[in-house]
């Protein structure tokens, strides 16, 4: 955890940022998995992360925006919990470990709710994402379960993003430490990416790495020789000579940092032509784009800069056609790559999306797309120093969207469908690294993972 005052530092200005009334920010419960007993894997909050730190189950937190105060909920363990948990801090040594010295049992939240009520006081609250949390919001706020989002608090989310989109030296150091991790996640996995291996060898391995060296991973391991389905969670194929294996993981720290890398390689350890011909496109996008990143520039315009290079590479290969800025700023290109280029990383692997897409990546200044692809983007807003996002271009042959499209008739002087038919088996190359914005322009966080043909084909063949 980080030091009690950065976290009384955090409330403070988040105090200053909104006018008046009280933040009432529920940690995470325990969820059930197939009964109460077995639960998943325990998943705090991030906001109250951001603000709180203690990683338990069973609390909630408030911040007076008014009066400079700040409360924890919670229950001090009893014996029964002791004998199956063993000791745990007291409610009050936790408080001590984020700077709150008002500690409360949580049955007493809810008098302080009815105060704030009866005095008439705004009562902010973020959108809840688990069925418990908008149970308990609509308990202690007399909402109806169904009507509780409409009661979000704006701008406590816009104070939320402000603040937990600027990371910090430590936040940084962090984060940068769990890329390291993904780099023995990925070195390994392309190292065991030879023909006649399954892919859950290789995605349990890739797994395992997580639990060693961190706090497991960060999502659910993607990892597939059909890379041409974006997330693919299905680890039941056994690798081939002639196919790219997308991995795309990352592991989370103990404090719930995250990174979010992504390599694909060639089965066997060498790229044929083909492959070679796009990944080196896919790689053009990537380094790129990671080039263009600076202060003030828009990330949709960095989107967009992907979108040419991966345009012009296939007009290359003789797969599309025609002017390369016209056949983008049409979506043509979106046959190939679908997605958005990059997100915000952090505390949340897609950091912040539980806020709402739209208010952690577009502001007044830019909305969200429309267009096929370009709606995907979750991240289009103007850079900030102290920004952490991902870079993820890819290049995608989807035989299902190749058919319809080519039966609509979409974009007929931009893709060259008859040529198309012979690639329809290729699959997909996706590249993802994490950066920052700084002062200067961008650092690419973490130990460098292999990424040119060379680095790979040399890593896969030691
Ligand atoms: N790495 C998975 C994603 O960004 O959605
Ligand atoms: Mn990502």
């Amino acid at each position: 955890m980080f030091q009690p005052s950065l976290y009384k530092k955090r409330r403070d200005l988040l105090r200053s940022m909104i006018n008046g009334g009280i933040v009432l920010l529920p940690g995470n419960t325990e969820a059930a998995m197939n009964y109460a007993a077995n639960t998943y894997h325990f998943r705090q909050d991030s906001t109250f992360l951001y603000f709180f730190g203690i990683n338990q189950p069973d609390l909630a937190a408030v911040i007076d925006l008014d009066n400079g105060q700040d409360y924890l909920f919670g229950n001090d363990v009893d014996m029964d919990d002791i004998i199956w948990m063993g000791p745990q801090p007291t409610m009050k040594e936790r408080g001590e470990l984020v700077g709150v010295s008002n500690t409360r049992p949580f049955n007493q939240l809810q008098s302080l709710i009815d105060d704030a009520i009866a005095l008439g006081r705004r009562i902010h609250f973020l959108p809840p994402y688990r069925g418990k949390n908008t149970l308990l919001v609509s308990k202690l706020l007399g909402i109806d379960p169904g009507h509780v989002n409409s009661y979000k608090s704006e701008d406590l989310i816009r104070a939320v993003v402000a603040l937990r989109e600027i990371k910090d030296e430590g936040e940084i150091a962090d984060i940068e430490s769990m890329i390291d991790v993904a780099y023995d996640m990925h070195t390994t996995a392309m190292k065991m990416a030879k023909h006649g291996v399954v892919e859950r060898e290789i995605a349990g391995m890739v797994e395992g790495i997580a639990l060693q060296k961190a706090n497991g991973v960060s999502f659910p391991v993607i990892l597939s020789i059909n890379g041409q389905t974006l997330h693919n969670h299905y680890h039941g194929n056994t690798l081939k000579e002639g196919r790219m294996m997308v991995c795309d993981c990352g592991a989370e720290s103990e404090m719930n940092y995250c990174s979010d890398i992504t390599r694909t390689v060639p089965v066997g350890g060498r790229f044929s032509q083909r492959q070679r011909d796009i990944y080196e496109i896919v790689l053009a996008a990537n380094t790129k784009a990671i080039e263009a990143i600076k202060p003030g520039i828009l990330y949709k315009d960095i989107h967009l800069l992907a979108a040419q290079t991966i345009a012009q590479g296939m007009k290359d290969l003789g797969l599309m056609k025609g002017d390369v800025n016209q056949a983008v700023a049409a979506g043509a290109h979106a046959l190939f790559f679908p997605h958005g280029l990059g997100h915000m990383m952090g505390l949340d692997v897609h950091d912040m999306e539980n806020l709402g897409e739209n208010y952690v990546g577009y502001d007044n200044e830019i909305s969200r797309s429309d267009q096929f692809g370009l709606a995907f983007l979750r991240l289009g807003k103007r850079l900030r120093e102290g920004f952490v996002l991902t870079v993820e271009p890819g290049c995608y042959f989807i035989p299902a969207l190749i058919d319809q499209w080519n039966q609509q008739k979409l974009h007929t002087s931009f893709i060259n469908y008859d040529k198309l038919e012979t690639w329809k088996d290729f699959g997909g190359i996706r590249l993802e690294d994490d950066v920052l914005v700084t002062a200067a322009g961008y650092r690419v966080l973490g130990r460098a993972i292999p990424k040119t043909v060379q680095e790979v084909e040399a890593t896969m063949n030691i």
